[in-house]
């Protein structure tokens, strides 16, 4: 080979050679590619999960069954750490089919109650059970079907709009996806994209919004059409119009269906069947809209507050 002359045999030597140093350097990159979108994904999850890996199903639990869907808190004491506690000791039940609204100021353990019903953490002391079955006696995934939650700080994946939405239901037809994204009010604004609905959201693609992630989140839990909801603040991050907007979609959705809604704004929450409010891991008051109002306490402080803020706006608004 040193005369500067090759033969096709040189060539082909080393064109299988450099093949042969390529081939697996190629597959280790994609190798490498997969293995890193991997934990990519699992972080991602586990930040969207917020919880700690050592939850495991007890050996050989069934699956939950749920033929009505009643949650009933009993007792519940919980701390994320030891020397803190977070929920003393707390009872409250949401018959089949009503809606629970829990009220209180930031830090009560509002968000932390949608975390043990999704079971994210095990509580300390007490019983979790829906309809009759304790939630650590039966496999996580089979809990985690039944539940939907629109949470208060929503994590996508980085992937398309369409893979973030379908995730709420695997395997949901593009007319299914689209009409959930319709209810959620950003159909149209998808279609606006360049990319419609393949645009890669999050960190690597497009950064969406804190209200455009929060109707990608609505639209997901539509979709996935649980027994069981969580609207955690659902609506906080969207403006008044956009709100009124999603609001029948979350209206009609809440209609014969278990749901828990946490809120800051009471106006959102008048309707529920039951209010508890909360405060510091420990139920104040609770009763219907109209009879927290008439017991005058903190309920109807809030309420009142709330209103007087509603006015103002209004009046700065109109000069
Ligand atoms: N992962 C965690 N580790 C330790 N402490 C936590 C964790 N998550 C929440 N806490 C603490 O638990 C308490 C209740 O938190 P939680 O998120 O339930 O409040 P919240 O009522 O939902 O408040 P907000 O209205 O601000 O959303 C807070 O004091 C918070 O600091
Ligand atoms: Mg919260």
């Amino acid at each position: 080979m040193g005369t500067g002359r090759h033969s096709v045999g040189d060539v082909v030597l080393v064109s299988t050679f450099l093949m042969q140093l390529f081939r697996p350097l190629d597959i280790l990159g994609w190798v490498y590619r997969e293995i890193k979108q991997g934990l990519i994904d699992m972080d991602f999850l586990f930040t969207l999960l917020d919880r700690p890996l050592e939850i495991e199903d007890a050996p050989g639990a069934p699956d939950l069954a749920v033929p009505s869907g009643a949650v009933r808190l009993r007792d519940v004491v919980f701390a994320y750490e030891p020397r803190r506690t977070i929920l003393h000791g707390l009872s409250l039940e949401i018959p089949a089919g009503h809606t629970l609204a829990v009220v209180g100021h930031s830090g009560a353990g509002k968000s932390t109650l949608s975390r043990i019903l999704y079971r994210f953490y095990d509580i300390q002391s007490g019983s979790v059970t829906i309809d009759g079955q304790d939630i650590r006696a039966v496999t996580q995934e089979s809990l985690r079907k039944v539940i939907g939650i629109v949470p208060q700080d929503t994590v996508l994946f980085n992937d398309s709009i369409r893979y973030n939405i379908e995730y709420g239901r695997p395997g949901a037809s593009t007319a299914e996806i689209e009409q959930a994204a319709a209810r959620a009010q950003i159909h149209d604004f998808i279609l606006s994209l360049p990319d419609g609905y393949e645009t890669v959201v999050g960190e690597r693609g497009l950064k969406l919004s804190g209200g455009e992630k929060q109707r990608v989140a609505i639209a997901r839990t539509l979709l996935k059409d649980p027994p069981i909801l969580i609207l955690d603040e659902a609506t906080s991050a969207l403006d008044t119009r956009t709100e009124r907007e999603i609001q029948a979609a979350l209206d009609a959705a809440i209609i014969n269906r278990t749901t828990l809604i946490i809120a800051h704004r009471l106006s959102t929450v008048v309707n529920a069947d039951r209010i508890i409010v909360l405060h510091e891991g420990r139920i104040i008051e609770e009763g219907a809209h109209a009879e927290l109002l008439a017991r005058n306490g903190v309920y109807a402080d809030m309420w009142r507050q709330q209103q007087e803020a509603a006015l103002g706006e209004a009046f700065a608004a109109a000069n």
